[in-house]
């Protein structure tokens, strides 16, 4: 963890890739703090994790709510067996406690404990581990892949991205993705998620549509295939069993940015309706247990700031845009809402919803807390340009070095 945020004060920042036609356009010094903004999210993903219970574990918004100081990594773990039905294995730091007796069982739940538990995801390049790549037949460029992996992965981050630190929070491997073709590994789950998707259906190529599409194609020919007598990667309880976790709509927020305020907040149901509809789809294919993160503090992006113009010239304490950021919070307030609605109406799936805006703007708020040094984002634009470029061409030269 560490080193995913070795020079992340160098480094631009950002919450994930623009839209698909974007892509080409990505610059550089995005990556470096994306593997911070990985690493310290997580961490404190775990802190303000709601505590895994019956009671709908919601995190509300402004960071205020912290339900779990205690939260540990295994707490991922535990949300994602608390659902009814889940798995009778807890597991504690390395080692596991068998919540019945019975060998039969004891064998079935140690062999379950081999294969890990299962999760699908969707989402954009926040979640990304190779997707994009992978389907667009490209290079995302230098430092990626620098802080941890010390070779590309496709992910959009020098480290690793917050997924990554969720599975092993749940002591199972990275994930997959859905179109990689070599090397992927499917018995822990798959990732949907690529890079500049939106929840919008027909917005983008991998819209979050697709990717619920993407899904119900790979189950449907698991269960042919273990109908046949063949082996498929996961069966019929696997899914029924798995986590599955959604962070997407930034990119649909970006796309509407440009809009008035007032004109921006009309668009946001609908973005909310799109994630409703997936979760509501999974949970029809007898999905259980979902994991859905809320967008971040859009407006303290360092593409933001070294961009904005007139109509955002009113910065906050922090340093960042108060109009995006209040849009961000708008949205995930929405999104808050929903998961409260759908938690009512699925009376036997656990919805966590987690507050990413807290989580992230306070990365930014108390950076130096997060072992990162003086923020660009505090300095104007010019500066930004200026320091950031010295910066990442210092950061290169000793990525390319070791
Ligand atoms: C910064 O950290 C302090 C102390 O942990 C906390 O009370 C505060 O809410 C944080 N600020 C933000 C914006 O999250």
């Amino acid at each position: 963890m560490a080193s995913a945020m070795n020079g992340c004060g160098g480094g631009g920042g950002g919450g994930g890739g623009g839209v698909m036609k974007r892509m080409g356009l990505l610059r550089v010094q995005y990556y470096c703090v994306m593997g911070f903004v990985a690493a310290a999210v997580v961490l404190a993903t775990l802190r303000y994790m709601p505590a895994p219970a019956t009671a709908p574990p919601t995190v509300d918004g402004g960071g205020a709510t912290v339900r779990s100081s205690a939260a540990t990594v295994d707490s991922a773990a535990a949300a994602a067996a608390a659902a009814p039905g889940g798995g009778g294995v807890e597991r504690g730091k390395g080692k596991r406690k068998h919540v019945w007796s019975g060998e039969e069982e004891e064998v079935a739940a140690e062999k379950k404990a081999a294969a890990g538990v299962v999760v699908f995801n969707f989402g954009d390049s926040n979640s990304d581990t190779g997707g994009v790549a992978a389907v667009m037949g490209i290079h995302i460029a230098a430092p990626e892949g620098r802080a941890y992996f010390h070779h590309p992965t496709g992910r959009l981050s020098d480290g690793r991205v917050i997924l990554d630190f969720i599975c092993e929070s749940l002591n199972t491997h990275h994930l997959s993705p859905f179109m990689r073709p070599l090397g992927a590994d499917y018995n822990n789950g798959v990732n949907f998620a690529i890079a500049g998707s939106t929840a919008t259906p027909g917005e983008t190529t991998f819209s979050l549509d697709v990717q619920l599409d993407q899904f119900i194609f790979f189950k449907e020919r698991c269960l042919e295939s273990i109908e046949r007598g063949e082996d498929a990667p996961i069966d019929s309880k696997g899914f029924e069993n798995a986590l599955y976790t959604m962070d997407i709509g930034h990119n649909d927020l970006m796309g509407v940015l440009h809009l008035s305020y007032d004109e921006i907040l009309r668009k946001l149901p609908p973005i909310v309706a799109e994630i409703r509809k997936a979760i509501e789809t999974l949970h029809k294919n007898g999905a259980k247990k979902f994991w859905i993160h809320g967008t971040g503090a859009l407006g303290c992006l360092p593409q933001k700031l070294a961009t904005r113009g007139e109509i955002d010239r009113d910065l906050d304490e922090h340093g960042c845009i108060t109009r995006i950021n209040n849009v961000a919070k708008r949205f995930n307030k929405l999104l808050s809402e929903t998961c409260d609605d759908l938690r009512l109406q699925f009376a036997s799936s656990t919805i966590v919803f987690v507050d990413m805006f807290a989580i992230k703007y306070d990365l930014v708020a108390n950076h130096t807390k997060h072992d990162c040094r003086a923020p660009l984002i505090y300095r104007s634009s010019t500066e930004f340009s200026q320091e950031s470029v010295r910066s990442l061409k210092k950061q290169k030269a000793k990525f390319i070095r070791s």
